[in-house]
């Protein structure tokens, strides 16, 4: 037995594929391309660990994915690789359709395909996990009920917009070829191992350098933020008792202001490690807006609950406070990320964003 991860180095991915092999033992098959937001040293504890198959590669890439379900013959596929950062989409969307869209299609087919040469009880065991997000359905107004899985698709960003279309294909292929086919739509995620070009941690890691912390706008927007551990958690869930074609929406009950999150992660530095130069909100400079920024998010976590038993372990306070102290002790992780390409875009975006 063993499953094929896509996109395992990267932030959720790698600790899913930590978390697995903690929770079960199951050997992993991990397909990532290693784009810039892809990290072996994420995955180091697992070195020499035969249970863990790590391979460079694209999801585009046919004939390596058939290779490779030929050769591993998976249980399952978890799809986590994508493009993920919203306002690298604004700046430059194509690669978000190439891996999004192109990458999850090209996924769907070889599975297909590879479902056809199984045995009936492995065909019925096979299951396509689609790891998706909560901006699918757009921003919500103040005070309308958190997103439910019949919300309506209104996705706002490139980002968005391809991981949309992904769902789509990925509810297609269950519709007209009967791929076993689960997705669930998630918050945003915070933990270990999160890249410093996201908010939590370009927060953390600018804070203990003493540099600006960009907030974009008022500050007022509103996400739903899920510690990484828990979504693993709803991940394997979801994968052993989902029903089959349907949605799962995940999320930790925590919806915060930008700002109230930036206050937070400063407080807890102050505590923990305090500036002799004073308190670290002192460093908070608001920036131009996101083009299009969503307003709000906001998700409904209650069907996952009542059908599959899954809740987050974790409160915001619990895990905002793991996840700073997870940055305080990994300073040599933190300088690795911080290569030369992590500066040329932190000018790309916010060079052009002057504080306001
Ligand atoms: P990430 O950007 O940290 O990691 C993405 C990984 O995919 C990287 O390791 C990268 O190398 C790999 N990858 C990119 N293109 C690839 C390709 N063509 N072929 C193979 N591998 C490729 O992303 P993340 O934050 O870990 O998100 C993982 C998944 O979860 C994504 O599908 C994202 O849409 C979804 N998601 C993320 C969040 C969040 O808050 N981060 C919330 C909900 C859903
Ligand atoms: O909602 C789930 C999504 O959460 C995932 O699908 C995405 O992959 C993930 O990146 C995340 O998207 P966001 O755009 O919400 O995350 P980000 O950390 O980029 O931004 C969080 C909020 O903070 C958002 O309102 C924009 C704001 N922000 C972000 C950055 C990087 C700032 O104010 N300043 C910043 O410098």
């Amino acid at each position: 037995m063993t499953i094929l991860v896509t996109g395992g180095a990267g932030f959720i991915g790698s600790n899913f594929v930590l978390d697995w092999l903690a929770a079960d033992g199951e050997p992993v098959v991990n397909l990532d391309a290693l784009t810039y937001a892809g990290n072996l040293h994420n995955l180091a504890s697992l070195a020499g660990d035969a249970r863990h198959v790590f391979v460079k590669g694209d999801i585009g890439d046919r004939a390596l994915v058939d290779r490779l379900l030929a050769e591993h013959r998976p249980r399952a596929i978890v799809n986590f690789a994508a493009e993920s950062h919203v306002d690298r989409s604004i700046l430059g969307p194509g690669a978000f359709i190439k891996t999004n869209v192109e990458g999850t299609f090209t996924l769907l087919e070889a599975a297909r395909v590879h479902l056809q040469s199984l045995d009936l009880a492995a065909r019925e065991s096979f299951r396509f996990l689609h790891v998706s997000t909560d901006e699918v359905y757009g921003s919500l107004p103040p005070g309308a009920p958190a997103f439910t899985e019949e919300h309506v698709y209104e996705p706002n960003s490139p980002y968005s917009a391809s991981k949309a279309a992904s769902d789509h294909l990925v509810r297609a292929w269950h519709h007209t070829y009967g791929l076993p086919v689960l997705t669930t739509n998630c918050s945003n995620n915070y933990g270990p191992f999160h890249f410093p070009e996201k908010l939590i941690p370009l927060v953390i890691v600018n804070a203990l350098a003493g540099k600006p912390l960009p907030v974009y706008g008022d500050g007022q927007q509103i996400r739903d933020w899920l510690y990484v551990g828990d979504h693993c958690a709803a991940i394997r869930t979801v994968l052993a008792r989902g029903r089959l074609g349907e949605t799962y929406n995940v999320g930790g009950w925590n919806e915060k202001a930008n700002i109230e999150i930036v206050k937070t992660i400063c407080a807890l530095l102050d505590e923990l490690r305090p500036d002799a130069a004073g308190p670290r909100a002192r460093l908070i400079t608001h920036v131009k807006d996101r083009p299009g920024h969503d307003r709000r998010y906001a998700i409904d976590a209650r069907k996952i609950e009542r059908e599959l038993g899954w809740r987050p372990a974790e409160t915001f306070e619990t895990g905002i406070r793991k996840t700073v102290q997870w940055y305080l002790d990994h300073a040599d992780w933190v300088a690795q990320v911080q290569s030369g390409a992590y500066r040329e875009w932190l000018d790309a975006n916010y060079g052009a964003r002057s504080a306001s």
